[in-house]
């Protein structure tokens, strides 16, 4: 067999081509950790400028280019065909969403450092518990609002861009930082802080935990435009501030400690995620190498802090015995619900009475009650939420805050009906909810749900009582109410 010279120096190349693509990522973090901080701040409109730079000369750069600003956006999802090397590989809808996105904002903060400056951190969005409806961290932070900034895109909902507020119930920290375990395996995600447990990554799934339905799909939905669809949302520049808050608020949750449980399994942990590096190299990283960001990735947050949450989500407890999950009340999936422009009642139908079970309040580890909507459908994303009221009583006015709201419906990340493949439900754990209803007197055996659809409020207005511009309709399936198996 003659192996001639050309076709042996081929062979190297491609082993080389190979060899390179499994290379680990080299990450060295500076002994002092760099400070993300928030954008607002003086130190922020600095980084802000360095950012907008950096946007500019990333945009500028070939379409195939891996460190140019439409590649990086590709990898998280796209439209465009045909499709290059890690394109749509960001992970939504399991435990691996926050490490995901974790190392994916960790590269592209080293290539804008590289398109722009040594000196820049990526700031964050710093949004969460504001003190009013019209706080101002709940708007875009200014530079994004100015049109002639690389910051700004004419897409977005318009009043995000005329200096709207995010609406104050989708950013409250509670519903989040309430769970007790990162993961409830593979069932019971609306219990648990980081999604469900699942054998290998899944672009798009539905099994949030709680810090990705609020406030991340929350602010997806609420920016609008190409936010609120994964397969455009990182092309506009303010995804990746909103990323950095989300990547501070997993920080937040672990500082809370008092029982807060890391319970990562090995696939978790040794799951490889490629990315491109600065010389354009695809390599890896898995989540052990990401779990101190302070240490093996070099930065911190301005400020780690949330308030405590007044109510602790545990998992369900494991069953001894093998018993499915009992049906306490269910809309048959044939009862479609459709969610406009304003807020409807529901009436769920009981299966079996007895709603008041003691164990609910008396349990040091409550059996869970979950409310699923299962078959959410929609052409075009409404673009606002629906917060989610049980027994709301007639002439209350919807209030997040009130003892009756038990979670918001959102629908980034969701089914879309150009996409066949994912599920379109979502879970709520409504545990709290019921045994506050209890107390109340209000949980008799029936079982109403009040959807009110809640967009940004506009600038110079109150938030709305009860009306918002959709930018499309969405319709339910079915609509159940159980324990948690
Ligand atoms: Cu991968 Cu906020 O999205």
């Amino acid at each position: 067999m003659n192996i001639t010279l050309k076709q042996m120096s081929i062979f190297l190349l491609l082993w080389a081509l190979t060899a390179t693509c499994q290379d680990k990522c080299v990450v060295k973090p500076d002994a002092k950790p760099r400070v993300r901080v928030n954008a607002t701040t003086a130190e922020g409109k600095k980084q802000l400028d360095l950012y907008a730079k950096g946007v500019k000369a990333m945009h500028g750069r070939a379409a195939t280019d891996p460190t140019s600003w439409s590649y990086q956006a590709a990898m998280h999802g796209t439209y465009t065909t045909p499709v290059q090397p890690l394109w749509n590989t960001c992970q939504h809808g399991t435990y691996f969403f926050l490490s995901w996105h974790r190392m994916y904002i960790y590269f592209f903060e080293q290539l804008v450092r590289g398109a722009s400056d040594p000196a820049f951190n990526l700031p964050y969005w710093d949004y969460d518990n504001p003190t009013s409806s019209t706080d101002p961290r709940l708007q875009l932070p200014a530079e994004f609002r100015n049109t002639s900034s690389p910051l700004y895109v004419s897409e977005r909902n318009p009043s995000m861009n005329a200096g709207g507020y995010l609406p104050a119930g989708d950013v409250e920290t509670n519903y989040s930082m309430s769970r007790m375990m990162f993961t409830c395996g593979a069932t019971n995600w609306a219990s648990s802080f980081g999604g469900k447990q699942v054998p290998s990554p899944i672009h798009f799934s539905s099994g949030f935990g709680a810090l990705e339905s609020l406030p991340h799909n929350a602010v997806h939905d609420d920016v609008g435009g190409w936010m609120s669809d994964p397969n455009t949302a990182a092309q506009d520049p303010i995804f990746w501030l909103h990323h950095a808050n989300i990547d501070r608020l997993w920080d937040a949750w672990e500082k809370l400690d008092s029982g807060r449980t890391n319970n990562w399994d090995a696939t978790w942990l040794d799951q490889k995620f490629y990315f491109f590096n600065e010389k354009k190299q695809q390599c890896y990283l898995t989540a052990r190498d990401i779990l101190d960001d302070a240490k093996q990735l070099g930065y911190t947050y301005e400020n780690e802090k949330v308030p405590v949450p007044p109510t602790k989500v545990s998992c369900p407890p494991k069953k001894v015995t093998a018993t499915t999950p009992r049906l306490l009340a269910e809309l048959p999936p044939e009862k479609r619900t459709t969610l406009g422009a304003a807020p409807i009642n529901v009436d769920i139908p009981v299966k079996e009475t007895g709603l008041t079970p003691k164990k609910l309040t008396a349990a040091a580890s409550p059996q869970r009650l979950v409310l699923t909507l299962d078959d959410i459908q929609f052409e075009k994303n409404p673009a606002v939420g629906y917060e989610i009221y049980l027994n709301l009583p007639k002439g209350e006015q919807p209030n997040y805050k009130s003892p009756y709201y038990a979670g918001t419906v959102h629908f980034f990340g969701l089914k879309h009906s150009r996409e066949e493949n994912h599920d379109a439900q979502l879970q709520f754990d409504v545990t709290d909810v019921v045994a506050r209803l209890q107390k109340l007197g209000q949980w008799k055996d029936h079982v109403t749900v009040t959807y009110v659809p809640r967009g940004p409020t506009e600038p110079g207005k109150v938030a709305a009582a009860a009306e918002a511009k959709v930018a499309g309709t969405a319709t339910i399936g079915r609509i159940s109410l159980s324990e948690a198996d």
